[in-house]
């Protein structure tokens, strides 16, 4: 029988130090927020069965429904340049990615669409956001927040995510203890993060590209953070783990982008 998400308890050394589960709430981001706002330490983990406004990325929501998946926010006061913030985002994608992987039988492939989707047989498993929170130029507060659909069979999708949003349930054939993954998981990524903090975001990039196969890829990049979008073929990912796509005109290097795949040049 699935252990209740009351019994988590992580086997951290600061995340998860305090540890607030909910049945159900807005947004674990936006609590977690509140609870930086209110001088909460580093690792304040935020966990909720269901969401009522899950926030996505680029001002989109992110489907939340009780029961099946996993829904966190972890609360970090990184000592790091805003414009460095961003390598949290592929610490968790590649915690998230090694986690599905030792969970799933082996003959399913685990990739990262850039810079964070999980995906399993193309669609997404995994979505991760980062809001961060500056005093002028200084970092106050980041949230990481991080939602997995593990339980979620097909048929509790809405239509218009079936052809684009999977889980580990309808990709693995079989249900996972929620509480046992998420421990795992919440190991890897705060092991993920002190790696990153010590050694720098080389190797957790290294690692990161074993998950990442949009090379030779086709794709449109757009969303607020460009000036225009973008289409042409994935080149590859720079040392800062930004996308770089050619065109016809010219060789982009993308930070920051919502990426659309089209159709894989032969
Ligand atoms: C995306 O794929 O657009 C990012 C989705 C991030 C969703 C998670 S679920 C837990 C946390 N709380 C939120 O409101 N959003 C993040």
């Amino acid at each position: 029988m699935e252990r209740s998400l009351y019994e988590l308890r992580p086997s951290c050394r600061w995340l998860g130090c305090r540890l607030d589960v909910y049945h159900e709430v807005d947004s674990t981001n936006r609590v977690a927020e509140r609870l930086a706002r209110a001088g909460a330490p580093e690792g304040t983990l935020v966990l909720a069965d269901a969401q009522t406004s899950g926030r996505g990325r680029m001002g989109r929501s992110f489907y939340s429904p009780g029961g099946h998946s996993l829904y966190f926010s972890v609360l970090l006061r990184p000592r790091m340049a805003p414009e460095h913030l961003h390598r949290h985002i592929f610490v968790a994608a590649l915690a998230v990615a090694e986690s599905v992987e030792a969970a799933l039988p082996s003959s399913v492939p685990v990739e990262i669409k850039w810079p964070n989707d999980v995906l399993l047989a193309g669609r997404k498993t995994s979505g991760i956001n980062l809001p961060v929170q500056l005093e002028g130029q200084r970092v106050t507060s980041a949230v990481l927040g991080v939602g997995i659909n593990v339980n979620l069979p097909e048929h509790a999708f809405p239509a218009e995510l079936r052809p684009i949003a999977t889980s580990l349930l309808i990709a693995g054939g079989r249900s996972l203890d929620r509480v046992s993954f998420a421990e795992g998981l919440l190991a890897k990524l705060e092991a993920g993060i002190e790696r990153l903090r010590q050694d720098g975001f080389g190797p957790v990039l290294e690692r990161w590209r074993k998950y990442f196969r949009m090379q030779g890829q086709r794709v449109r990049v757009g969303g607020p953070g460009m000036p225009r979008e973008v289409e042409g073929i994935v080149e590859g990912v720079d040392a800062e783990g930004a996308l770089i796509v050619r065109s016809d005109r010219s060789r982009e290097r993308i930070l920051a982008g919502d990426v659309t795949l089209l159709k894989r040049e032969a």
